[in-house]
């Protein structure tokens, strides 16, 4: 018996980084994965790697047709879905007041807006499904003030938000929705390199690996997370602790 076996999963910015994580780890535990990315070649080309368990669909997150064809793809596929994890992000940092308002905009829509949207048109499903888990990507980024980190914290304590907010409308029908929250992951296409300085003020002193993370997405999509819904899941090696 694997984790999870009986869930039919649409991962969002599956390509690569920590996407690309979840979908591997999501399939070995037994899950039935549609991976979503607006990168086409780099998706099919994972969702060739992991086979029959997993379908490649190309998609905007910010664009309402994208996801009805998701989910119509799933259904056609595997079923009717009853695991959301919205990954797909966008990041820059730069001083509050010279952000330029067109890039603002766009990461706005994917972060927030795709997110909502997702949740938007999976939460119908999931209710005909008799219940589902949602698991958002925020950050630690969406807990604190970060220099340089106004409109990606912006949008990431907006996630919290959504993820509280939607656990309160949707719990009564057994739809679950929480939030991860990870500080600096590294090998993801948002990664830095961290100096000493940075590593020192971690109290692990070190960056966390994508799996690391994917291991809690996935005890968020099983069913061993039943009661837990609504809450932030910190995973930054202690670095929020002051
Ligand atoms: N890496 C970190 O340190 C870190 C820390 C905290 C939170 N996060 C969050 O984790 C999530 C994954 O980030 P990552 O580090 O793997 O970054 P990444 O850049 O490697 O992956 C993001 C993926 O989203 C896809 N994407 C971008 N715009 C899209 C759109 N409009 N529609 C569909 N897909 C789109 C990209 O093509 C990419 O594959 C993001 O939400 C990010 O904000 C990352």
């Amino acid at each position: 018996m694997n984790r999870l076996d009986n869930k039919i999963a649409i991962i969002t910015g599956a390509a690569q980084g920590m996407g690309a994580s979840h979908a591997r780890m999501f399939a070995a535990e037994g899950a039935k994965v549609v991976l979503t990315d607006v990168q086409q070649e780099a998706g099919q080309s994972l969702a060739d790697e992991i086979g029959e368990q997993a379908v490649f669909v190309k998609q905007d997150v910010s664009s309402s047709s994208d996801w009805d064809a998701v989910c119509a793809v799933t259904k056609d596929r595997f079923g009717i879905p009853n695991v959301l994890v919205n990954n797909a992000g966008l990041y820059f940092i730069g001083q509050v007041d010279e952000a330029d308002p067109e890039q603002v905009k766009k990461l706005l829509e994917v972060n927030v807006f795709g997110a909502w949207l997702g949740i938007s048109k999976l939460a119908p499903l999931m209710r005909q499904a008799g219940g589902g888990s949602i698991i958002n990507l925020s950050s630690l980024a969406g807990m604190r003030g970060i220099p340089w980190h106004a409109i990606y914290g912006a949008s990431k304590w907006a996630v919290r938000g959504l993820t509280k907010t939607a656990a309160y409308d949707l719990g009564g029908e057994g739809i679950r929705v929480n939030a991860i929250l990870p500080g600096a992951i590294t090998n993801t296409g948002m990664s830095g390199t961290l100096d000493e300085d940075q590593l020192a003020a971690i109290p692990m002193h070190r960056s966390g690996q994508p799996e690391e993370v994917s291991q809690l997405a996935v005890f968020l999509a099983s069913d061993e997370s039943a009661y837990i819904t609504g809450a932030d899941h910190v995973i930054d090696g202690g670095r929020s602790l002051w």
